[in-house]
């Protein structure tokens, strides 16, 4: 495919005295389609020029006419050169280069040979899994997504939340109230059942906290006990959690949780040591991080035992030997923003460059406008609820449709549909902000069929590929439909087919700035367009072969566009609903 913005810089690059990027930093979209294509504004160019920015407009106009065969004509509005494309150029060869690239529409190179790591999701051990964990989860195999397709080596990371004085609570609890039964059947129930009772209990019994601290000791140490009950809160937690990566197609390249890290502190400590940056401070060993305007990072507590904090600089010493990142993304809350800072800035005085390559990707909270959930504990709102009740919704939805519509769809194949459909709603949700803003969860907004919502994508894909379907069974095949854009694009075809080259351009942005929600927009622009085109000219009942090829062709690049875009979100498009 061409790229037009390129050759256009090109272009007046060589009619002018600046460089080629230069150009093409300088050429804008306009915001109005009657405005052009593109826009090249001229008063960076009037001083060197020596020129009026009109002049030097009118002068580029001139000679760029007749010398890119793609311009059909330019304008000159004041100090800016608006450009027009040739609509039957550029509509075909862009519908033709997405039919070819099927699901490696968007992707590229520019990550080779470079090693990017996800951590994302990161749950804590024997807690339940909350909205919290839900949106990292989303987010963090968003992100992985893209920079897959952009031709990183991707590699994700879960940093289970598996170590900590909690397990010496959690030790002592069980041997005192466990029950086994309960455990093996529902075991993160189970387990903040009794972790609860332990804090109950400790405040009327003070001599527990010693209990639990004995537990943990032992814990470090190996102790078959101690160690073996730990592994198995662990098991236990991860086949939970497991269950709802499944449901959400997700798997980790590595799950080394914090208990991973905690023998590789001491080497932490020496180096550290060596450079003469720990501090005692009431006891504790910290690292003083003044000269960047944050408050000193704990290593050691005054008990000698590791922190949150130890374990993660430890992680990065160790993912800079075994990866050679470079990127270190972490896909975790807003609250936790000021906790990275000082990891970095401490890994930073350890000459190891994170503030160059780690980045702390965080996000917002989650409120819910109009929903009910039985289990609420606290703020806990489940994460395996949520995708619950909301294909459960989603069913009522589909039979409602199915009963209206007279159609075949059997039992089976309906929960199969909603519960993709559900589970889409749910991520689009997750996806469809910046991820700094709250986000607040509505049933009336994320299953509107006809909004900005999954089901809205997914109903417009399914459009799409009814219209191919009916079109083969006519033995009509789409990929004859070459050079279908000879005569007469209309403005509706032309804006959806503008929204489908902008894909590739809202994959690497969303990558550059972790934020998804820019490949969602682009996908709700092309869904829009899609159906104000499909609602406004016949498709399959055309005289006219030219007519038929286009409309075709459209149907075909905009469901090989939706489908990979929503799969990049982790959003499973359906043939039918
Ligand atoms: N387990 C933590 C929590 O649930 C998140 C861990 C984030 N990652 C990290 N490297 N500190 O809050």
């Amino acid at each position: 495919m061409t790229d037009y913005k390129m050759m256009l810089a090109e272009a007046i690059s060589g009619m002018t005295d600046i460089s080629n990027e230069q150009v093409y930093e300088l050429v804008e979209i306009p915001p109005k389609s009657s405005m052009g294509e593109y826009a090249f504004p001229c008063f960076t160019l009037a001083k060197t020029m020596k020129k009026s920015p009109q002049s030097i407009a009118i002068d580029l106009s001139e000679s760029l006419i007749g010398k890119l065969d793609f311009i059909e004509r330019t304008e000159v509005v004041g100090p800016y050169l608006n450009i027009f494309i040739n609509r039957s150029i550029f509509c075909n060869d862009v519908t033709d280069h997405i039919v070819r690239m099927k699901d490696k529409i968007g992707s590229s190179d520019e990550g080779k040979g470079k090693t990017v790591l996800v951590e994302y999701s990161s749950p804590n051990i024997a807690k339940p899994f909350h909205i919290g964990h839900a949106f990292t989860t989303i987010l963090g195999q968003a992100i992985y997504n893209l920079y897959k397709h952009l031709g990183y080596d991707v590699y994700r990371l879960n940093h289970l939340g598996d170590y900590g004085t909690q397990f010496g609570k959690l030790i002592s609890a069980y041997k005192r109230w466990g029950n086994d039964e309960a455990l093996a059947e529902q075991p993160i129930k189970e387990l903040l059942r009794i972790y609860v009772k332990f804090h109950d209990e400790a405040k009327m019994d003070p001599s527990l906290d010693e209990e639990a601290r004995f537990h943990f000791r032992n814990l470090e140490k190996g102790n078959e006990e101690e160690f073996g009950l730990w592994k198995l809160f662990r098991d236990l937690s991860i086949k939970e959690f497991d269950a709802i990566y499944r449901r959400l197609g997700i798997t980790f390249d590595d799950m080394n949780g914090e208990s991973f890290y905690s023998d590789k502190i001491p080497e932490i400590v020496s180096m550290l040591n060596d450079r003469d940056l720990l501090v005692e401070s009431d006891g504790a060993r910290v690292v003083m991080l003044e000269e960047f305007g944050l408050p000193p990072c704990i290593i050691l507590k005054s008990d000698g035992t590791t922190i949150y904090a130890s374990r993660d600089i430890a992680a990065i010493l160790y993912r800079k030997r075994k990866y050679d990142f470079y990127k270190n993304i972490y896909v975790v809350g807003n609250p936790q923003a000021l906790h990275f800072k000082q990891v970095f800035a401490v890994a930073d005085k350890l000459g190891l460059d994170a503030s160059g390559s780690c980045v702390h990707v965080g996000f917002g909270l989650v409120k819910f406008a109009d929903m009910k959930f039985s289990t609420r504990d606290g703020n806990i709102i489940l994460q395996e609820e949520l995708l619950n009740e909301c294909v459960g919704k989603t069913s009522e939805i589909i039979r409602k449709n199915r009963e209206e519509r007279q159609t075949d769809m059997s039992d089976a194949e309906l929960s199969q549909i909603a519960e993709k459909i559900g589970i889409g709603a749910v991520i689009y949700t997750f996806c469809r902000n910046s991820r700094d803003r709250d986000i607040v969860f509505s049933w009336d907004e994320m299953l509107d069929f006809d909004g900005d919502s999954a089901p809205y994508l997914m109903y417009t894909y399914a459009r799409c590929r009814s219209v191919l379907r009916k079109a083969k069974a006519s033995d009509y095949d789409p990929a004859d439909a070459v050079d279908g854009f000879n005569t007469k694009v209309t403005d509706e075809e032309f804006e959806l087919i503008k929204y489908l080259h902008g894909f590739g351009d809202s994959i690497r942005k969303a990558a550059q700035a972790y934020e998804p929600y820019i490949l969602v927009r682009q996908l709700n622009f092309i869904a829009r367009a899609f159906n104000k085109f499909y609602n406004n000219r016949p498709i399959l009942n055309c005289e006219d072969s030219e007519l038929l090829a286009s409309g075709l062709r459209i149907c075909e690049a905009s469901s090989v566009v939706l489908e990979q875009g929503m799969r990049l979100l982790g959003i499973s498009p359906v043939e039918r609903m």
